[in-house]
């Protein structure tokens, strides 16, 4: 008898604990990080318009990046203009005169998705309407017009809002407007949304704006690489398929860095299981941003399926050593150099969880070549420069 009640009670605990044990939210998208591109990096508010995000969707569907992953095509801030009497937001017809429907047909067309952006606020960050009081009117809005992913800012939002309930409100209308639609929760990591989020969104940023440079701290938060991959520094747990850690979209191509730069923003985004959004002109890129933004190599540990965020397993002055495990048992490492010269980096099986005595493959994921290697691995790292290896024991 006792231990019937003893059951049953454990039975109802687990019945009522269920609900807040769930870690992601179950709308079954993102299961690896979402990759595509997004129009803010480059032409911000002023460059935005539907010939841009036509020729760049033109650009993904022959140019190796839809073969490559690259898969939504998000239009940013600076889209929409105002609301109707009915409170139907208005579309900016100067800059879309063919509407966001036929935009996102013509997305669609090129066997690519199509991404939109709003705000929780009043206003957007570029004073365009946000959806404050309008999510359910908002997500019908883009069910109708076939938009696969919303990325949702946090400008201009009230005085004590609060993000967790805001975001659920939105997450709650797009799942009523009956449309799998990627959730991008966009408040700059300010409320520390890796502890509430998972549940509501598909990715949230956990960063504030990334700026095209190196080592560049900015008052108002904004920062360069090396700010960012100190932010992600001690998130890793809260990461995992469906709900990511967001470091901000990718700078590569806009011309801030070198390309040696360029290529640890990318390794080391792959390294955090990061979105992979481009945020360049993509019918207009040199070769060597082409050959980082298309390297198969380092997609593949980003889109690894265990989808486990790597971590810093070592800082040593200017060098660092980060680690992400696969699902295949290996280990993606990424050797970094933040100093100012070229110097030696070695990684001991022994930082990344694997006993000494062992041999392992070592793919260089940039030079693509394979070597063998026991109980550590040694590589000349170049001044701001990353080498990325993929061991496999
Ligand atoms: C904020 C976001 C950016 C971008 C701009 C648009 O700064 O963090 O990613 O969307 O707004 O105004």
């Amino acid at each position: 008898m006792i231990r019937r009640l003893t059951i049953a009670l454990w039975a109802a605990v687990a019945l009522f604990a269920a609900p807040s044990m769930s870690l992601a939210l179950e709308n079954g998208l993102a299961r690896t990080p979402p990759m595509g591109w997004n129009s803010w990096n480059k032409f911000a508010c002023k460059g935005l318009n539907e010939k841009v995000v036509r020729e760049t969707a033109d650009q993904i569907a022959s140019n190796g990046m839809k073969d490559a992953g690259y898969e939504y095509v998000i239009i940013d801030d600076c889209w929409q203009t105002g609301r109707d009497p009915q409170g139907n937001i208005v579309v900016d017809a100067e800059k879309f005169p063919s509407g966001i429907k036929a935009l996102a047909d013509y997305v669609h067309s090129k066997g690519l998705k199509f991404g939109i952006y709003s705000d929780a606020g009043t206003m957007t960050c570029a004073k365009r309407p946000g959806s404050i009081g309008h999510e359910y009117q908002d997500a019908r809005q883009y069910a109708a017009w076939g938009v696969d992913y919303l990325k949702e800012d946090w400008c201009n939002t009230l005085p004590n809002q609060n993000s967790e309930s805001s975001y659920t409100l939105m997450r709650e209308a797009l799942k009523a407007s009956g449309r799998p639609i990627v959730f991008s929760i966009c408040e700059w990591g300010s409320t520390k949304p890796w502890l509430w989020a998972g549940p509501v969104g598909n990715l949230w940023r956990a960063t504030p704006d990334i700026q095209d440079c190196w080592d560049c701290k900015r008052t108002w938060g904004g920062g360069g690489v090396t700010q960012i991959l100190d932010l992600m520094d001690g998130i890793e747990s809260y990461a995992g398929p469906g709900h990511w850690n967001d470091p901000d979209m990718l700078e590569v191509g806009n011309g801030g860095m070198t390309t040696e730069e360029y290529r640890t923003h990318f390794s080391m985004w792959a390294i955090f299981s990061a979105p992979l959004l481009a945020g360049n002109d993509v019918a207009n890129m040199t070769a060597q941003t082409k050959e980082i933004l298309l390297n198969k190599e380092v997609i593949a540990i980003d889109q690894d399926t265990l989808g486990q965020q790597g971590r810093r397993v070592k800082k040593m002055g200017d060098t660092e050593i980060w680690s992400k495990q696969l699902a295949d048992g290996g280990r993606a490492v990424a050797l970094v150099n933040r100093g100012k010269a070229a110097g030696k980096i070695t990684v001991a099986w022994n930082d990344i969880g694997y006993p000494a005595g062992l041999s392992a493959t070592v793919r260089d994921l940039w030079a693509h070549k394979d070597e063998t290697a026991k109980g550590s691995f040694t590589a000349e790292v170049p001044s701001h420069g990353t080498v990325m290896v993929r061991l496999k024991f």
